[in-house]
């Protein structure tokens, strides 16, 4: 049966100032209607129900996902000691899957979801997480490809191999070779070449698998998580995984297991992917006016002003309705500027060089060294 895994735990600050400490990318709502983590929920749903849905994250965010996801049971939240990446991420879910009893049963599939991204066809997602389901079955480690746009050096890249099966409608391939985060030669080289896919960061595989490879390319990990199942439900259950993660590396699922592993199968799928990472990911999920400018939220006013991205208050759609906030929405005007990204919320300014927009991280970093 198909247990779907929301790895909810990572920090990410480059939409900063919206994204704070206490409000990582997952729980935004860029849209104005529901936050990226609450649309991953609503998207699974028809496949799982709320009983096969595990949300994995940090403690400093349970509670606000907890208000956010009334519709689980409170146990679908599993909390890990600290934030020791992915591969940590999902080998606690896949101990925990095999160690408490649920509605999953033995060895159940794993979907693993990143809590963050945009899905804009629901409908198509499902259908092709079907067809994984069905292949993880026979291949250990499935994942879904996305045919890449841009040579974007944040994802990892899959090099396409044999055609090894169609699963309800859809071509299974061998992996070739999986690469994390190439630098920008290569990513440009692997768009061009038609033989690389995008990893979209979605996994389907038996628990069972997961484990396998973890105890093959990463046994230190696999010798803790071992740990932490013998002490499962126990007294020391919470020292032993809080002693265990300490002593962790950080170490991504992408950079641990599945560069390494040899068995791993893809799914080319198209159901409007967006990893959404930073502020001007915006200019691909609305659609910019006849100046090539994104507004949400609050009123904007530009004279010779193009390809900007305007974003106010982080509600925008209640920000920008007097009648329900009994404000007015925020002005912001503009004249003789072009690719900018200016943000507003309730105590921040930010306006920033579009092309600069990765490098927000830096600034934060100085606002912190001058705290
Ligand atoms: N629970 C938990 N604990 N979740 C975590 C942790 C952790 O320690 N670290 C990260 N996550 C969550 C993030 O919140 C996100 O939803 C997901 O895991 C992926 O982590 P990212 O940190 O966003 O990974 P990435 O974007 O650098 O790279 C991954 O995604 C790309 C596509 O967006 C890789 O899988 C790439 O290969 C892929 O192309
Ligand atoms: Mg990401």
């Amino acid at each position: 049966r198909l247990v779907a895994v929301i790895m909810a735990g990572g920090r990410g600050e480059r939409f900063w100032p919206l994204s704070r400490r206490a409000r990582p990318k997952q729980l935004l709502n860029l849209d104005g209607s529901r936050s990226l983590i609450q649309q991953a929920v609503e998207r699974v749903l028809p496949l799982t129900g709320p009983e096969r849905v595990l949300v994995v994250t940090g403690r400093e965010y349970a509670d606000s996902i907890r208000e956010q996801l009334p519709e689980l049971p409170a146990s679908s939240i599993l909390v890990e000691p600290a934030g020791k990446n992915t591969a940590a991420c999902i080998g606690l879910a896949a101990v925990h899957l095999s160690r408490v009893p649920g509605p999953w049963g033995p060895d159940p599939i794993m979907l693993v979801l990143p809590a963050d991204h945009v899905v804009r066809d629901g409908e198509a997602f499902r259908r092709v997480v079907r067809a994984a389901a069905a292949a993880a079955l026979r291949h250990p480690l499935v994942t879904l490809g996305i045919w890449p746009t841009r040579p974007e050096t944040g994802y990892g890249y899959i090099e396409l191999g044999e055609r090894a099966a169609v699963a309800q409608g859809y071509d299974v391939y061998r992996v070739q070779r999986f690469v994390e985060k190439p630098d920008r030669v290569l990513a440009r080289r692997y768009v061009t070449d038609g033989r690389h896919l995008w990893n979209s960061g979605m996994f389907v595989w038996r628990t069972g698998a997961i484990r396998e490879a973890i105890a093959t390319y990463m046994p230190a990990l696999h010798e803790g998580l071992e740990r932490i199942a013998a002490a499962w439900g126990g007294p020391d259950h919470a020292r032993t995984a809080a002693d265990v993660y300490a002593r962790l590396d950080s170490v991504s699922i992408d950079y641990g297991v599945l560069e390494r592993a040899r068995e791993i199968a893809v799914i080319p799928a198209d159901f409007g992917w967006d990893d959404a990472g930073s502020w001007p990911a915006l200019e691909r999920l609305f659609s910019p006016d006849e100046d090539g400018n994104v507004v949400q939220g609050g009123h904007h006013v530009g004279i010779d002003t193009s390809q900007c991205i305007v974003f106010v208050n982080g509600e925008p759609s209640r920000s920008t309705d007097p009648a329900r906030t009994g404000r007015r929405p925020r002005l912001v005007a503009t004249l003789g500027v072009r690719d900018l990204v200016i943000v507003e919320t309730e105590d921040v300014t930010l306006v920033c060089a579009k092309d600069r927009a990765q490098d927000i991280k830096h600034l934060l970093a100085a606002l912190r060294a001058g705290e």
